[in-house]
């Protein structure tokens, strides 16, 4: 199988943050913010996966600062490792003042996506293919991730 660059699943999305994302206390309910997490990550694997993938796991999602109503939220995503039919996906959340274009990180998380083939079993995926110090950083954290996510799936089934 050819090598996808890592590069190649990257995905921004924008989204300005309305009053019906609103919580009762006046910023975007946290469950939205997931949402469009999962949303973008999603695009990211889909992009390295080109095939139907699930969600298999949120490991880490942090909010860092209140998205608030008027805001312009920016969700950035890409593959950081590839396993077999696994992959893990970082997201960056930030938000920007329309006013005056000062952003902010507002949340980060990595998810876990599986490809699906044609009977919805999960299907080896492409390797990844990292070129910058910066995505073998990456791949390396995600290594270390997965083994204590799969250890802790472990502990959970029991
Ligand atoms: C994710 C899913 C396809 C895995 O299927 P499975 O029969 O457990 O398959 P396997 O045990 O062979 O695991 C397949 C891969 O998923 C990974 N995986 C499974 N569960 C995982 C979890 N909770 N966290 C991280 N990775 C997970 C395995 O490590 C394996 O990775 P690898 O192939 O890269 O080594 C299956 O559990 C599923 O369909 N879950 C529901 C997904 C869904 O509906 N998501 C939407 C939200 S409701």
């Amino acid at each position: 199988m050819t090598s996808v660059p890592a590069a190649a699943s990257r995905v921004e999305m924008t989204q300005l943050v309305m009053p019906g994302h609103a919580n009762t206390v006046g910023t975007a309910f946290g469950g939205t913010v997931m949402q469009w997490t999962d949303l973008c990550a999603g695009m990211a694997a889909m992009r390295h996966a080109r095939l139907p993938v699930v969600t298999a796991s949120v490991d880490r999602l942090d909010f860092l600062s209140p998205v608030r109503i008027g805001q312009i939220a920016i969700l950035r995503a890409q593959v950081n490792a590839v396993f077999h039919s696994s992959m893990e996906v970082g997201v960056v959340v930030d938000t920007e003042e329309p006013g005056t274009g000062e952003r902010r990180r507002c949340c980060t998380a990595f998810l876990t996506f599986v490809a699906l083939g044609t009977d919805g079993r999960p299907v080896p995926l492409p390797p990844l293919l990292v070129s910058s110090e910066e995505e073998r950083l990456r791949e390396r954290e995600a290594g270390v991730r997965r083994a204590s996510r799969l250890a802790l799936r472990e502990a959970l089934r029991r």
